[in-house]
């Protein structure tokens, strides 16, 4: 039986290096009918476009599908419902179509709302996801410094209610990723120093990007102007990664 519907390709595009995509999502990019990515309603900006520009043929249509920026959380499900509901409508007129989102698809992203609708609204659709490399992991090879090792634990965590995360698990994890610091590097930066535990923390603003910043001075962090592409990587000193 011949298929007349299109499929839906989640991509992850990577953090910001366009070399960072994976062969499998340029692959997909360069034989899909659309592209759809997320944007303020402010501008027409998509770091995600920006991203995977090189690997999005000129003959292919991009949208930018515009998200309110607001803590209104109606506001907020009418408009991926809205959008799922535009996604939907070309699937079923048998177009193949790739939504893209910042370093991996399946953190953090306005992706897993999108599939959650396509998924409920039309289940008979065909959806593939495709990984990318997340903004932890780029930032972590960037610093040359492991995430994890031997038997520790890492806690990778959402920062926009600032240090409340870590002071409810009183410093247990080895290692956390805090991302979405934004304005809140000055409590995340407290809730650190309370545990007493953690012996590294770095500040990485837009990694991958012209204007990337390695911070190794949080104090210094907390003092700047707020950042949205801003992760914050901090480690307890063990044993697990000696050499000896
Ligand atoms: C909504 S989350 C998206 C996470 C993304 N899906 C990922 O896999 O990394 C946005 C947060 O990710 C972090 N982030 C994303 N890209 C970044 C980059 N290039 N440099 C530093 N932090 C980044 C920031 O903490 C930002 O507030």
């Amino acid at each position: 039986m011949t298929k007349n519907t299109g499929t839906l390709y989640g991509i992850g595009v990577g953090p910001g290096d366009p070399d960072l995509i994976t062969i499998k999502a340029a692959k997909i990019l360069n034989q899909v009918d659309i592209v759809f990515a997320a944007a303020s309603t402010k501008n027409d900006h998509s770091l995600a476009v920006n991203i995977a520009r090189e690997h999005i043929p000129d003959k292919v249509t991009v949208i930018r599908l515009k998200f309110p920026m607001t803590r209104d959380k109606n506001e907020t499900r009418q408009a991926w419902k809205a959008h799922s509901q535009t996604i939907i409508a070309e699937l079923e007129r048998g177009k193949n179509v790739a939504f893209l989102t910042l370093g991996d698809s399946m953190t953090y992203s306005t992706y897993g709302y999108i599939l959650r609708y396509v998924q409920t609204l039309a289940p008979h659709l065909e959806v593939q996801t495709v990984p990318g490399i997340t903004s932890y992991q780029a930032a972590a090879a960037r610093l040359n410094t492991p995430l994890v090792e031997g038997e520790e634990s890492l806690m990778v965590v959402s920062g926009a209610k600032g240090g409340n995360r870590l002071r409810e698990l009183c410093g247990k994890p080895e290692n956390i990723v805090f991302l979405k610091a934004y304005r809140n590097v000055t409590d995340i930066k407290a809730a650190i120093d309370e545990s007493g535990k953690y012996s590294s923390c770095v500040g990485v603003k837009s990694c991958g990007h012209p204007d990337e910043e390695i911070v190794k001075d949080i104090e210094e962090l907390s003092r700047r102007k707020p950042d949205y592409w801003t992760l914050i990587i901090t480690k307890q000193t063990t044993n697990n990664g000696s050499t000896e």
